[in-house]
């Protein structure tokens, strides 16, 4: 039997219920119930149905991974847990579960930053990360660059406002699409042409100064395809759905790759990892390895269903917490819906 430890995730922070099993870096079970067609018509998540549908998931998923990995509750080392940030009443899901599990079987507990399990997931596909490492986190609440050392997250740019995610899933609803829309826009840019319509990138040009050189926008592209739309339709022009999606699409991925490569530039560190939803993106992820290729950047991104939300990347960064040595959660933390990175996990009592 290794020595490795073995860790169960729980994941709540927002529709889907994710419970993912490690020992130690070796991924055993990742097991996703998701609501996302409980919230479908009405085009985003609502908290109440979210919570609702989590109690109902909670046990038989947390059952169903035990079952995969082939192990037995008792056989736990430790239990970690999404702490924040997310909606509330759905992380009060997970953490109730968590805690009860920890105070029954008595191991540590580490409620832990859900943006730092985007980032500390990859381990779980491609072996333990750098020591530096500059972290692209792309998903429906968040976008941001991260520099982690080490065991230190630090926050070194992120959005102004709309997250690339939530971007997506609004020019899709724009657009007629189902929600949530980035896999929607991905799929029909492939038969489009990013080159079509040349839409604003935000934060991009000079007389936007230094100071957002490692920031995001992506309201005004919101808005500038809403415009374009609007004008065609004015103009009695067909509109070509394909080439919107393509077009807005290039956009987003142009500016995430640019700035993820001036952070590596800035920082001096020469390897980037990408997670969170939007990290399933099918350009970005060419993109990034194109552009990483003639910089001599190294890039990881996690095959696409370890970057939309799950318990495994949970699992992993509580491994990973564990195993270097970090003091585990006390049992009184609260759940918190903003969580800034560099609280990796939360220890202080509620
Ligand atoms: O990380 P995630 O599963 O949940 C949050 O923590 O927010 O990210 C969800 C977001 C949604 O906005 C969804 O539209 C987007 O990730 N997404 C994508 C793709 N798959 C999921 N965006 C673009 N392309 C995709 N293939
Ligand atoms: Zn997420």
């Amino acid at each position: 039997m290794s020595n490795e430890p073995l860790v169960l995730g729980i994941e709540t922070s927002c529709d889907e219920t994710g419970v993912g099993i490690v020992r130690g870096r070796t991924l055993l079970a990742d097991e996703v119930a998701s609501s996302i067609d409980e919230h479908a018509r009405f085009g985003g998540v609502v908290p109440e149905i979210a919570s609702r549908a989590h109690l109902e998931a909670i046990v038989p998923t947390i059952e169903r991974a035990c079952r995969v990995a082939k192990v037995q509750l008792s056989d736990v080392d430790a239990i970690a847990v999404t702490g924040g940030p997310g909606l509330v009443g759905a992380l009060l899901v997970g953490t109730a579960s968590a805690k009860a599990l920890a105070f029954a079987l008595g191991v540590p507990l580490f409620a832990v930053n859900h943006l730092a399990g985007h980032i500390v997931v990859d381990e779980l596909e491609h072996g333990p990360l750098p020591d530096s490492v500059i972290g692209l986190l792309v998903s429906g609440g968040h976008s941001s660059l991260i520099k982690l050392t080490g065991s230190d997250f630090h926050a070194l740019g992120a959005t102004l406002d709309d997250a690339a995610g939530e971007a997506f899933d609004k020019v899709a609803r724009l657009l007629g699409l189902p929600f949530p829309g980035g896999p929607w826009i991905d799929q029909l840019a492939q038969s489009g042409d990013g080159a079509a319509i040349a839409f604003p990138r935000g934060l991009t040009s000079p007389h936007e100064g230094e100071a957002n050189r490692l920031n995001f926008s992506f309201s005004g592209l919101k808005t500038a395809v809403a415009r374009w739309v609007k004008q065609q339709e004015q103009a009695g022009n067909t509109v070509s759905i394909p080439d919107v999606a393509a077009s807005f699409q290039e956009a987003v991925v142009d500016v995430l790759t640019q700035k993820a490569f001036n952070a590596c530039q800035d920082t001096g560190i020469d390897h980037l990892v990408i997670g969170g939803g939007v990290a399933a993106n099918s350009r970005l992820r060419a993109l990034a390895l194109e552009r990483a290729l003639r910089l001599g950047i190294s890039v990881r991104i996690p095959r696409p269903g370890l970057c939309t939300d799950n318990g495994a990347m949970i699992a992993a960064l509580g491994s990973r917490l564990l195993m270097g040595g970090a003091a585990p959660s006390d049992l009184a933390f609260s759940t918190t819906s903003v969580l800034p990175i560099e609280t990796v996990v939360l220890n202080e009592l509620g």
